[in-house]
């Protein structure tokens, strides 16, 4: 049987088995076995274009890591993972190579190699990687968030929108539509912006910390795996998690932008409010009462950003006065990516089914976009306008609410003549009084989408 550690020959003694296990990272870093392959395909490439072994063992090697990567498709090489015990992902590749190669040629592919490098490489093709789905999912919400945003724009659809939870002024849906797909539109960059970032330097070749005495051809090997260049120094290419740490990142902040979102829309939903109805397919019921239909998949996003952030903080800290090169806590700030990357995606992904659950209920938006005495600042801005200084008409304005308030009535064209001046009392006339670039107005609203879609269409 195929040992799977990769030491021994020093040790008098077995290892510890409950320690070893302590230590294995294997089920965490199953995921990145495919990325492993590659690493290891473009290993045997430096090793041959700079002939450390000859082209009879490195086609054997190529031939088994083929082999890894068909098992890893149909499951299998994660159940001979498993059963055979080992530290991590990257040894076990290194050991079902050496137990699938039958002349031997398999004790080959770790020449002039260390899982320092081998990881380092491996997590930078994982983060590319996510970091191109990242881009992809950020890009799709905001595309999602936009196309809304004209369908509501067309419709007419207000808003009371509030701050401090307050009605503030009359707004569109399609206003909020785009806030909402603004955010992602930077996520978009962010995303491109690391998920390039880790196609720079390849750390394949650093070997355990000062590099090799081996002749290996570091650019064959970058230039395999799409890399710009080998590394420039190989400590710090070895215990450098930044790419992985920023990748990680850019799934927390746009789980939380999400959770915003979220968040808006379990309130929206509440019977109190009515803005919003979700589908069937996207809510749930309760098991004793009978009536519930509630909105989990939002309240996870919510909860889920919450994990994720403390995660970030928890993977950055592994860092903190960690001195450079490679120290086991690395693995633990791998763990942490890898799990914030993974849950982040599967989180957006669900944001996204979930959105389509989601039906505005114009009526009743429209009917309440004025509540709350939401045009009072337009009425401010009318008397502003005829001269009267800003803090007076604040205060006039002020006055007419209060009184209103008391009456148990809305501002009325009364009030207007009273204060005397023409001012919008309607939601829909507030919203297109409007002038600033960047306002709720719909003429505005038509630019920012144009914008956006522009925008995305470059990036
Ligand atoms: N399992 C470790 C990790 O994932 C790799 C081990 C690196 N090298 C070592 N000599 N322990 O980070």
């Amino acid at each position: 049987m195929t040992k799977a550690l990769q030491w021994g020959g020093r040790f008098a003694q077995e290892p510890d088995a409950a320690l070893l296990a302590f230590g294995s990272s294997l089920e965490e870093d199953m995921v990145l076995a495919p990325y492993d392959v590659a690493c290891s395909l473009a290993h045997v490439e430096a090793l041959s274009s700079g002939g450390v072994v000859d082209a009879r063992i490195a086609g054997a090697l190529r031939g088994a890591l083929a082999q890894v990567q068909a098992e890893i498709e149909s499951g299998d090489f994660a159940r001979w993972a498993r059963s055979h015990g080992g530290e991590d992902v990257h040894g076990a590749i290194d050991a079902r190579v050496r137990a699938l190669c039958e002349g031997g040629e398999g004790e080959f592919l770790h020449a002039g190699r260390s899982r320092n490098d081998q990881v380092a490489t491996t997590l930078l093709l994982y983060a590319r990687a996510r970091g191109e789905e990242g881009h992809t999912l950020a890009r799709g919400l905001a595309e999602r968030f936009v196309a809304c945003a004209r369908e509501e724009l067309e419709a007419g659809t207000l808003l009371c929108a509030t701050t401090h939870g307050q009605p503030a002024q009359p707004a569109l849906l399609s206003f909020w539509l785009c806030a909402a797909a603004e955010p992602f539109v930077r996520a978009t960059r962010r995303f491109a912006c690391t998920a390039a970032d880790a196609k720079r330097f390849c750390p394949l070749g650093s070997a355990a910390v000062a590099g090799s005495s081996l002749a290996l051809e570091r650019a064959a090997a970058a230039s395999a795996l799409e890399f710009e260049a080998p590394s420039r120094n190989a400590m710090d290419a070895i215990g450098n998690r930044d790419a992985v740490l920023d990748v990680a990142h850019a799934f927390v902040r746009a789980t939380v932008d999400a959770s915003r979102i979220a968040g808006e829309l379990v309130t929206w939903c509440t019977p109190a409010f009515g803005y919003v109805r979700l589908s069937d397919a996207v809510s749930t019921g309760s098991s004793l009462m009978p009536q519930k239909r509630n909105p989990d998949p939002f309240e996870l996003v919510r909860g889920i950003a919450a994990e994720l952030t403390g995660s970030y903080a928890g993977a950055l800290a592994t860092l903190c006065g960690l001195p450079l090169s490679y120290h086991r806590d690395l693995q633990q700030t791998k763990r942490l990516s890898i799990a914030i990357i993974e849950r982040g995606g599967a989180a957006l992904r669900a944001f996204v089914r979930a959105f389509d659950g989601v039906t505005f209920e114009r009526d009743h938006l429209n009917a309440h976009a004025a509540d709350g005495y939401s045009v009072a600042t337009d009425i401010a801005d009318a008397l502003i306008a005829t001269g009267v200084s800003a803090r007076r008409a604040h205060e006039r304005v002020g006055n007419a609410v209060a009184r209103a308030e008391r009456e148990e009535r809305a501002l009325s064209a009364a009030d207007l003549a009273e204060l005397g001046v023409t001012a919008p009392l309607a939601a829909m006339q507030s919203v297109q009084g409007k002038r600033t670039t960047g306002s709720t107005n719909p003429h505005e609203v038509v630019k920012t989408i144009a914008a956006v879609e522009q925008e995305l269409r470059s990036g």
